[in-house]
């Protein structure tokens, strides 16, 4: 047993414990990548359709006809594959083909947003990446004769041939065509609609940092000093069923602006300024420099198109819901202290000043009422910001075995944990065996 294939596996069961379960009666389906690891698909899953009809987005065998689908059912414990015809899940199993009508599953692609790819595949090969599996080890596979007409059933890969369902016969062969899902390489989310009725705009000051600027010397002086404060940007476009977390998105704003983020996390775009306060002091007199963030938080759901682009460049898209959350800096500003006396620290006569540092040029649903009173204003420097530096969001509750989870630190021992538990688990099945 390899232990690559051992962990992944427990970190594919840990996930489905952290998540939060969907409606027993479906199973998210399980994809072999190369090597033999098996991961969960976020895109496809085994529905329970207790025997009524074929469920939306159920996957076809062929492309050509829609009527006949995939199913798998329980042969003397073991999942096996097939097709559903006419009510009826039809499956090889040993050598004889198996018809159940009342306990099986069907294939169904979450929402329309798998892309599935047919793979020829023949006994000199190893089995295609991201085959689909119906469980035990087994994949998906199908034959199609030169009249179109096309059989449904597996490939054991350690046995090296395909189990297909021909007639009321079991036909072994060689060679098949293997169903795989297509991962995309990136998203696009675009025509955004944030549902603006629920959306909450908190806007709270928060001292970033105090600089004191002094003149010791003997005339009144304009004095400068540098500072540098980080303000916290999180961007989260929600975690979105049928979508690979980790992903690169780009992701266009509905006010227009543009970003690349890691699709399914919460994105931590912190940006530095550097700030220069300025003040003209009389001589032997210091003033005090709070720097002042307000913030916006905004929390909406919202509605838009997620186009998924694959390898090969072809796109598949759809309209998604999803929850939107938004932390960014709205204005950066300086007060001044009235200006005191070095040596007694008397306060001089003279009002507060109120300097603006930095304004967010993106407004669009912003509320801030600029209730600043700037008596004497002092001469406003704009502030430089550094580039963003997009990294991964520290509070991603990700259970994507396929993209390395980055999680909360207060997860972490909750995770190890369940690992533990599950390491007994799985010692003990395998005692078993
Ligand atoms: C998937 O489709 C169902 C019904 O068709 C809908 O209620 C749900 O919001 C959709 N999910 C996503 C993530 O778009
Ligand atoms: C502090 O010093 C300034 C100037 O030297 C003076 O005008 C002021 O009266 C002093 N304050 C006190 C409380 O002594």
């Amino acid at each position: 047993m390899c232990s690559t294939a051992v962990t992944i596996s427990l970190l594919v069961a840990i996930g489905v414990l952290v998540t939060i379960p969907e409606a027993a009666s479906s199973e998210q389906a399980k994809l072999r990548q190369e090597g033999g690891v098996f991961v969960t698909s976020s895109t496809l899953k085994w529905v329970d359709v207790k025997g009524h009809g074929i469920p939306q987005h159920a996957v076809p065998i062929s492309e050509e006809d829609s009527t006949i689908v995939w199913c798998r059912s329980k042969q003397h414990g073991t999942y096996v594959s097939g097709s559903l015809i006419n009510g009826a899940c039809v499956v090889p199993f040993l050598n004889s083909v198996y018809i159940t009508t009342k306990k099986f599953e069907v294939l169904v692609s979450v929402n329309g947003s798998a892309r599935l790819l047919r793979v020829k595949w023949d006994k000199y090969r190893a089995p295609p990446p991201n085959s689909i599996s119906p469980g035990h080890h087994i994949l998906l596979a199908m034959h199609t004769t030169e009249d179109g007409e096309f059989h449904a059933g597996f490939l054991k890969p350690r046995e090296r041939r395909v189990h297909i369902v021909v007639g009321d016969k079991v036909v072994k062969e060689d060679t098949a065509m293997i169903l795989v899902e297509d991962e995309p390489l990136r998203y696009e989310l675009r025509d955004i609609v944030l549902d603006v009725p629920r959306t909450e705009i908190s806007p709270d000051e928060t001292e970033l940092t105090v600089v004191t600027l002094v003149n010791p010397g003997s005339s009144q002086q304009r004095i400068e000093e540098q500072a540098t404060v980080t303000v916290r940007h999180l961007v989260y476009w929600g975690r979105v069923k049928g979508t690979l977390a980790g992903r690169s998105a780009l992701v266009v704003n509905p006010d227009g602006e543009q970003r690349y983020l890691v699709w399914g996390d919460q994105n931590e775009l912190d940006r530095a300024h550097h700030l220069t306060l300025q003040a003209d002091l009389p001589p032997g007199t210091g003033t005090n420099a709070r720097v002042l963030a307000t913030i916006r938080k905004t929390e909406a759901p919202y509605t838009g198109q997620l186009t998924a682009v694959y390898a090969d460049g072809s796109r598949l898209a759809r309209t998604i819901q999803g929850l939107h959350m938004d932390q960014r800096l709205i204005e950066l500003k300086a007060i001044y202290s009235p200006p005191y006396y070095l040596h007694n620290k008397t306060t001089l006569d003279m009002p507060p000043v109120t300097q603006v540092l930095y304004k967010s040029t993106t407004t669009t649903t912003t509320t801030t009422t600029t209730t600043t009173t700037t008596t004497s204003p002092a001469p406003a420097q704009a502030s430089i910001a550094v580039p963003e530096a997009p990294k991964r969001g520290s509070l991603s509750t990700d259970s994507e075995p396929s993209s390395a989870p980055s999680l909360h630190g207060a997860f972490q021992p909750l995770m190890l944990f369940l690992i533990l538990i599950l390491l007994n688990t799985f010692r003990k099945t395998v005692d078993r065996i």
